[in-house]
């Protein structure tokens, strides 16, 4: 399970040079797990993560960081409560893996807030592999239960 962990954020180096300059994240089809509302918010999820790896380096990004924090919280209140609604069994280990990454993502909201604008662009670049194995892990396992019970999982 890859996990987001502030002590490997803290290990990469801030400055982005010309060798690393950002190239944004692309919808993959292989993200589509066949329950509309989930389908929807991982479209934006996909759409903030990539507006942090592609804007300018100068620019301020902390704007995009809070519209980040704003929707990892929404997005994962609401699988919470399809998780709780359906009595989906492995409720503890996915929430344990939203906790931790709301809590990596705020904090890297917060260093922006303090002047580390390229961390940001760091989480960003972490959070493309991430949602790839937690989309493919947990919210797979979710959006399976939902249909297999038929949970009327709404937005
Ligand atoms: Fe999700
Ligand atoms: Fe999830």
């Amino acid at each position: 399970m890859e996990t987001l962990a502030p002590e490997s954020l803290a290990a990469i180096p801030s400055a982005p040079s010309a060798a690393t300059a950002p190239t944004g994240m692309a919808w993959q089809d292989r993200y589509l797990l066949q329950l509309a509302p989930m389908d929807d918010i991982h479209r934006e999820f996909v759409s903030l993560v990539n507006a942090l790896l592609v804007a300018p380096l100068e620019a301020d990004l902390l704007p995009l960081m809070d519209a980040l924090v704003e929707h990892t919280e929404r997005h994962f209140a609401m699988e919470q409560r399809w998780m709780e609604e359906s009595h989906f069994p492995p409720t503890a280990c996915h929430e344990d893996e939203h906790t931790k990454s709301l809590a990596v993502v705020t904090a890297v909201r917060d260093k922006v807030a303090a002047g580390d604008a390229a961390l940001g662009r760091t989480l960003a670049r972490e959070l493309v592999p991430w949602f790839d194995n937690h989309v493919a892990s947990m919210d797979w396992a979710l959006a399976t239960w939902i249909a297999r019970t038929g949970y009327a999982a709404a937005a």
